[in-house]
Formats: C-alpha cells, structure tokens, sequence
C-alpha cells in the first residue's frame, strides 16, 4: 500500500535498521526499485526532487508510482518530495497525492528555517501527510544550491531540540560528512590505503550521537548516501566514460548509521551509475542495437540488483515490510 513513512520509521528506528530513499524519475527507474523492495519484503520510500518532477511530470511520477503499488501489494511504499524549497511546492505535492515531503530550508536562517518548516508542518498534518526538515548543509548539489566541499556545515547539535519541538516536523536531516553526487570529497580530504585506493574521512558519527540523545527516538534522515562503488566507476571509465576520482561514503558506515536512529538513507547517484555503466557496456558490445528496449531491459535490472545490494547489505530492511 501507498503509505506514510510513520509506521515505517518507528519499526525502523525500534529494530535498527533504515528504510531506502531512492530518487525516482522514469518507469525503469521505479520497476527497478520496487521489484528489488517487492522480492526482498522492504518497506521502501520513493522519493522525487523538483528537477525529477519538471522532467517527468508530476501526474506521470504519481500514477507510476500507483502502478509501482498495485504491482507490490506485500510491501509499504512512500512518495516523498525531496528537497522541496517553498511552501508552494510542498503544498502542491500534499494536494497531489504524496504522502511525505522534505521542506528543505537548511541553507536560509535558523529562524527562517523554523518558519517555513512549521508552516509546511500545518498544512501537511491538515493533509494526513508528513514532513522531513533539514539543519545543517551538506556540500555537493542539492537541485540549484551547490555548496563546495569545505564549505559545508555539520549540524549543531543543540540546535535540534529546539527546532524539532517548535517546528513539528516528523523527521530530520542532519550533516555529518556525507553530501551529494558522485564526488563527496576531493583527493586532497582522502587519504590512500597502501594499495593507492583514496579513502574518504569518516563520518562525524559524534554528531550523529549528540543528536540522537537530544532526540530519543526521533528519526533522522541521511542524505547523500550513495557510495559510489569502485566496481561500477570502473565499467563507466572502460566503457568510453570519465568519472575521474568518483568517490562515495563506505557502506559500512552507513550500515553502522542504520543500526542507530537513522532512519532514512538517500541513494540516488549509485542508481545514476548502476544505469550508466549498464547502458555504456551494452552499447560497446552491442554497436548494432537500437531499440531502447534492449539496453534499458538491462539498465532496468541494474537499478534492481544495485537496489537489492543496498535493502540486504546496507539498510537491512529486507523482510522488515
Ligand atoms: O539531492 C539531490 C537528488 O540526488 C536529486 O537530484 O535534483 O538532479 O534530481 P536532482
Ligand atoms: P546521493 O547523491 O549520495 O545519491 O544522495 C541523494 C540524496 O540525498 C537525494 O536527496
Ligand atoms: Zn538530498
């Protein structure tokens, strides 16, 4: 069933794992997802940001992702707006058929951050719909604010109490080192292992942990989450590709995250790649083909067995729906 993400999260946050956000823009995209979420029994959140949104349309999304739920009776799934920037994009979602949206007001001030956000929670709560809010920023792209590695901030932790109780809002993002897209950090923030393979820092898993004492049994959401596997970087720069220094958060970190209150992990890049390198390998070995059905059947179950790497070896949600 469509479902909020309530229920979802306090199963989540009470049996230590996290529930998959994964951003969602085309059919293959939510078919790859859902197979993975239906076959493995994981509740699963499919999110769409406002670029999502202005490429595919919003009735399109909707009634995929209806399709996506009559198809996959055994699992709870979420339609979420990811980083909605106004009031006016929110509202439009709740009256259309989502049933979460992130009011992403991190980049303004706290207290234009409380404003909006509790005006978003009004009108949502009025809805039977529920909302995510972000403090703190991470660096990378998020839709058209990019912030620049270094120039992040980390939550501050005795900031959340206070925004949390006087915005209402259901869950939140918090920074702690991860950030958006396939390049997280520059080879200069990493060092090397001794086989020369760049290792990122650490997450601020003291952030995380400061937080969560202030908030007993309060969701956290993770962004930028993807963690951009060697293996498949590798097929995009063999296939014809250039992805130099990609790099992402270590799963095991994540893994660590999902045992705690994080409640919600973000993936879209490791989609992007699964697809990427799925389309640019078909294509060298098979420079004959040209219905679309013959190399996005392929990208199709790349997005499902990335997908179903992430429910079992990241999140551990499976067989939690
Ligand atoms: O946070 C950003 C998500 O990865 C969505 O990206 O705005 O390019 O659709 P997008
Ligand atoms: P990634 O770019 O790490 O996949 O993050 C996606 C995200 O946070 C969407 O909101
Ligand atoms: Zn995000």
């Amino acid at each position: 069933p469509l479902v909020t993400t309530t229920e979802m999260f306090k199963k989540a946050y009470d049996g230590g794992y996290a529930v998959g956000a994964f951003n969602v823009n085309n059919m293959e995209i939510v078919q790859g997802i859902t197979e993975a979420a239906g076959e493995l029994n994981a509740p699963v959140i499919l999110q769409v940001s406002k670029g999502a949104r202005a490429y595919a349309n919003h009735t399109y999304l909707v009634k995929m992702v209806e399709a996506a739920v009559i198809e996959n009776p055994n699992i709870p799934i979420a339609l979420h707006l990811d980083h909605g920037d106004s009031f006016e994009v929110c509202k439009s979602c709740i009256d259309g058929g989502f049933t979460s949206v992130m009011i992403d007001a991190s980049s303004k001030p706290f207290e234009e951050n409380i404003a909006l956000t509790k005006k978003v929670v009004e009108y949502a709560h009025d809805h039977g719909v529920v909302v995510e809010a972000e403090l703190g920023t991470l660096a990378g792209v998020e839709d058209e604010v990019v912030v620049e590695a270094g120039q992040e901030s980390y939550t501050h932790p005795e900031e959340v109490e206070e925004f949390v109780s006087r915005t209402g809002c259901d869950s939140l993002a918090i920074a702690i080192g991860t950030s958006h897209g396939a390049y997280k950090f520059t080879p200069a923030q990493c060092t090397r292992n001794e086989d020369g393979v760049l290792v990122p820092p650490p997450l601020r898993f003291d952030v995380l942990e400061e937080c969560i004492k202030r908030l007993p049994g309060f969701p956290i959401v993770l962004h930028g989450s993807s963690s951009v596997p060697q293996e498949f970087v590798k097929l995009v720069n063999t296939y014809g590709g250039a992805m130099p220094d990609a790099i992402g958060i270590p799963e095991e970190q994540l893994r660590e995250a999902a045992k705690l209150a994080v409640c919600k992990i973000n993936i879209d890049s490791d989609i992007r790649l699964a697809i990427t390198a799925s389309i640019r390998k078909h294509f060298a070995e098979h420079p004959d083909h040209f219905d679309p059905r013959q190399y996005l059947k392929p990208a199709r179950q790349a997005v499902k067995d990335m997908v179903a790497h992430k429910i079992v070896n990241v999140l551990g949600c499976d067989g939690k729906a």
